[in-house]
């Protein structure tokens, strides 16, 4: 795995940034920044390439890439029809953290799409992947560039710790910057459909197209959610995670409990909460939704098997992008204790 780190040196960063784009024009797998997390990216119109995504990763063959271009133009190249809703959303929140279900034009390699007669697309708003997408000059199928089933990368160590060896390049570009995945909306039915929670919150979208609906599979244990990646295991700390609603004091029964039982724990928490818990190991992940959903993924990372036997982890608001961090971390949690 050739790796480039290009976090300081302007002239330095087009060099790299172009050989990481020859690469995946030659049909290779590549990592990558964007605004959410980093993306394993392939030539999304080569099936060969994208099946080295899936082998990488070790991700279920049902479950569909997005495929990520630098323009609007490139995205139109994608679909079939682009509903008077979904031109609005574009105009609203492109580039950004937000992936849009649209017909497919057949266009990308039907691994990309899992066989569906939809295709998810996104315009990255990160300058490394900007610049990237414009030197491939391709649409580039990309998932989190992680293990299956383990928490999306939010820096270069976490793409090194999963895939090394496994792809042929990585582009460090330092943290990303939201932290939590984009957005996913369903673009093919009258009223637009949030398949998954993520960088864009409902109230920015409602406020640009009135109502969105929420895919009643993501809240209802009976219902399949319609977005195949849902579905799977995900974001899976090392060691169990409970997940504890309520106050400080909650926590520190919940702590107590399992020190009682001989258990190492390590919590994740609010600056507030944290402020007030004792004895016991903490990773503060910030004073506001914004600083957690950033500062999660790395967070589910830093216990490791060998140092923790459990992780406890404060239930936050599910306000704004608190609903995207909720979301992850009930998949995330092995219990949760109201
Ligand atoms: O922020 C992000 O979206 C990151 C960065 C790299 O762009 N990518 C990402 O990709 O999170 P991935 O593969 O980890 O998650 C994509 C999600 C999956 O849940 C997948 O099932 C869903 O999008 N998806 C993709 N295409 C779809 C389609 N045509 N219909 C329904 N769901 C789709
Ligand atoms: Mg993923």
């Amino acid at each position: 795995t050739k790796r480039w780190n290009i976090q300081n040196d302007e002239s330095y960063n087009k060099q790299s940034i172009a050989e990481a784009a020859t690469l995946i024009k030659e049909g290779n797998t590549v990592a990558f920044p964007t605004e959410t997390v980093y993306g394993l990216g392939a030539d999304a119109t080569n099936e060969a390439a994208v099946a080295e995504i899936f082998k990488a990763k070790g991700r279920p063959q049902d479950n569909p890439l997005i495929a990520h271009v630098a323009t609007v133009e490139q995205l139109r190249r994608l679909v079939d029809n682009l509903p008077t809703y979904a031109e609005k959303l574009i105009d609203a929140f492109t580039p950004g953290p937000l992936t849009f279900v649209l017909p497919s034009n057949g266009a990308c390699a039907e691994n990309v799409t899992a066989g569906l007669s939809t295709v998810g697309v996104r315009i990255p708003d990160h300058p490394v992947a900007q610049q990237l997408l414009q030197l491939a000059d391709i649409p580039v199928a990309a998932p989190s560039a992680n293990l299956s089933g383990k928490p999306s990368p939010t820096n270069a160590e976490h793409v090194w710790e999963d895939l090394q060896g496994k792809i042929a390049g990585l582009i460090d570009g330092g943290p990303t910057g939201v932290g939590l995945e984009s957005t996913v909306i369903d673009c093919t039915q009258d009223i637009p459909i949030i398949l998954r929670p993520g960088g864009v919150t409902k109230q920015q979208l409602e406020a640009v197209v009135g109502t969105v609906m929420i895919d009643p599979g993501l809240a209802n244990e009976k219902e399949k959610p319609k977005s195949p990646g849902m579905k799977y295991k995900h974001y899976s700390p090392e060691v169990p995670l409970l997940l504890v609603a309520g106050t400080a004091a909650r926590m520190q029964a919940t702590i107590d409990e399992q020190q009682i039982k001989g258990n190492r724990v390590g919590v994740l928490a609010s600056e507030q909460i944290a402020r007030q818990l004792h004895r016991v190991e903490i990773r503060n992940l910030g004073a506001n939704l914004h600083e957690i959903a950033s500062n999660l993924y790395d967070g589910l990372r830093a216990f490791k098997q060998g140092d923790a036997d459990v992780i406890i982890c404060e239930a936050f608001s599910e306000e704004g992008i608190g609903q995207a961090v909720m979301n992850r971390l009930k998949k995330a949690a092995s219990e949760i204790i109201r």
